[in-house]
């Protein structure tokens, strides 16, 4: 058998500079655990752009298609703000995302100890947090129709539709009941069925889907009160599924409960393949980071983060995602800290480079 494939698009900006850590860790891996990956590396957003006079060369599109995981690092920056809409680096990550069908988008939120001091909540709240927000990604108010901005009397009327069919939700609810198997059995749905229509047909097909797994305690929320609850207790939550919308808002404030945007990984899963894995795209929540690219200041660790989630999610490698977590927290607990990370407490200071080294010295003693 052929081993697992995995396409690199570092992208822009930063970008680069964490994927090149994160080659160490593959190469880790490979030496280390006898796991190998088929890595091959292309272009993304304006380095793409640059090339090709686009952000996505078809080319690039049809291995993305063709292999088991692709991993990204950013996009975009200054040089191209001024570009034609339709060729702006985003266009490039927007083409992989549709085309390949990402409609679950998976934002973990997860606390590491030596850092419950970055967040803004109180350390007993955080300390040891460890939730998973599920996202529907493809459909929803960004795109229902109509939509558009119109003349009515003689005034504008603004207007976008929340529309979400059966299927869409069905799909998505089973991608996040599936998760929820693979951790602590928890599912919390959060939707508006008190005041939207599509609320009330998202928690019935949410309980529907929910058939298939009665191992996993199900229950459902206004979002609202979700929003709430999350910075209450977000301790009370394992695995949260939501729409478009909410989870915009939901995932990006419970991601601050934990602290530095350079520790947040993501993974927007589609539809499984022929081997039964999903369709899958891994990117840190971050962007490119013109301030501070090329400085070696980036913080490699939501990239890095982000290859853990693809060795637990496509190639089933939970444990050893597990020991690449916990490398992390033990480089981390060392007080091993890039710029971003450098709280009041002090620590050692390092570079990008000198990151990913760290990690994998910690991952040698995990032998
Ligand atoms: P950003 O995430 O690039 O940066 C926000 C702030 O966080 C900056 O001060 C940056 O230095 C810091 N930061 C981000 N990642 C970091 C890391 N790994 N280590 C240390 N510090 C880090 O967001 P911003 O500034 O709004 O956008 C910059 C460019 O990135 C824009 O062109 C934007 O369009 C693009 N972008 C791309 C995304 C993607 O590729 N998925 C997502 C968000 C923005
Ligand atoms: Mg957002």
């Amino acid at each position: 058998m052929s081993n697992p494939s995995l396409l690199i698009l570092p992208g822009d900006g930063i970008g680069p500079e964490v994927m090149a850590e994160v080659r160490k860790i593959i190469d880790w891996f490979g030496a280390k655990r006898g796991l190998a990956f088929d890595v091959s590396e292309d272009l993304v957003g304006g380095a793409a752009y640059d090339a090709h006079g686009t952000p996505l060369h078809d080319d690039t599109m049809a291995r993305a298609l063709a292999v088991d995981a692709v991993l990204l690092g950013a996009v975009g920056g200054p040089k191209y703000d001024n570009l034609d809409f339709s060729v702006k680096p985003e266009r490039g990550l927007l083409r992989l995302r549709k085309e390949m069908d990402l409609f679950s988008n998976l934002r973990p939120a997860q606390c590491f100890d030596a850092l419950a001091d970055f967040s803004s909540l109180k350390k007993d709240v955080v300390a040891g947090l460890d939730i998973m927000i599920v996202r529907e990604l493809t459909s929803g108010v960004y795109f229902g129709e109509p939509r558009g901005i119109f003349e009515e009397g003689n005034e504008r009327v603004g207007v976008n539709t929340q529309r979400y069919t059966e299927s869409e939700i069905a799909r998505v609810a089973k991608s996040a009941f599936e998760l929820a198997m693979r951790r602590g059995k928890k599912l919390c749905s959060m939707e508006k069925a008190n005041v939207m229509e599509s609320g009330i047909l998202w928690r019935e097909v949410v309980i529907e889907v929910g058939k298939d797994y009665p191992e996993v305690e199900l229950s459902h929320m206004y979002a609202d009160n979700g929003a709430m609850q999350l910075v209450r207790w977000p301790k009370q939550f394992d695995v949260i599924v939501t729409d478009n919308l909410f989870g915009d808002l939901l995932s990006d404030c419970a991601a601050m409960l934990t602290g530095s945007l350079g520790m947040l990984p993501s993974a927007s899963l589609g539809a499984p393949m022929a081997n039964g894995r999903p369709k899958a795209l891994y990117e840190p929540v971050h962007g490119s980071a013109p301030d501070i690219a090329g400085q070696a200041k980036a913080n490699p660790i939501a990239c890095i983060l982000s290859f853990a989630m693809a060795l637990r999610y496509s190639f089933d490698q939970g444990a050893e995602a597990a020991r690449l977590e916990a490398a992390i927290q033990q480089v981390l607990a060392d007080g091993v800290r890039t710029a971003d990370l450098m709280g009041p407490e002090g620590g050692v200071p390092v570079t990008t480079s000198g990151m990913g080294d760290a990690i994998v010295k910690a991952l040698d003693a995990s032998l």
